[in-house]
């Protein structure tokens, strides 16, 4: 017997709703380290049947080196200038999920890309959620000095003004990642809802 086919994941009606109002632009995630930018935009991007990349991989990818060692040896401004360049690259290919590194956003050229060619997202979090994450692994140069909680809250208090002019925002939570997910994905559908109607509610509250 052939087993039946596994469900297509964008059959359901919001996410398939959801991908008719992108038409075909990026999802770009946008928030601090330890946000769940990754993890969220994996899922995010398998429930749409898109591609996913992380922009911090395709830095490393296209440098040949780890994100430490392009901070160790060529500094934040050339790292910061690599990921202007890759993020507009990434922009530029087919339609896709992209998470951003922490900083990327702050970038004001990255920021006017991002709304000319992407719907953006924000995933805020608070100072506990970021710590407990961002303490599993070692890799971010930003957070190596004597107080990485410190350093958080001040790169929360500089950003998040800046973060919340992504088009949608969702809480990033300890909830299972699929809640993640429909959040993000109803928070985006409401700001394209809005911000953009459809055209036959247009034409009927014209008069
Ligand atoms: C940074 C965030 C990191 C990485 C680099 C700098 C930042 O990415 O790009 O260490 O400035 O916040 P994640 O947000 O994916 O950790």
């Amino acid at each position: 017997m052939i087993d039946a086919p596994a469900p297509v994941q964008s059959s359901s009606p919001s996410t398939a709703r959801l991908l008719e109002k992108l038409r075909g632009r990026h999802i770009v995630l946008v928030g601090l380290m330890g946000a769940g930018k990754t993890s969220v935009g994996k899922r995010l991007a398998q429930r749409l049947g898109l591609p996913f990349v992380d922009s911090d991989h395709a830095i490393e990818e296209s440098a040949r080196m780890t994100i430490p060692e392009i901070f160790a040896e060529r500094g934040e401004t050339e790292f910061r200038a690599g990921e202007r360049k890759v993020i507009a690259r990434l922009l530029g290919e087919r339609q896709q999920v992209i998470a951003t590194g922490g900083g990327a956003y702050m970038d004001a050229e990255t920021r006017a890309r991002v709304r000319e060619q992407a719907v953006s997202l924000w995933l805020n979090a608070e100072l506990p959620t970021l710590m407990r994450r961002v303490q599993r692994r070692q890799n971010r140069p930003l957070l190596q000095g004597a107080d990485p909680e410190a350093t958080m809250r001040e790169l929360m208090e500089r950003r998040y003004p800046v973060y919340a002019e992504a088009n949608a925002s969702i809480m990033s939570q300890e909830v299972p990642h699929e809640l993640m997910v429909q959040a993000a994905v109803d928070s985006l559908l409401t700001y394209l809802d809005k911000a953009e109607p459809a055209s036959d509610t247009l034409k009927d509250a014209a008069p």
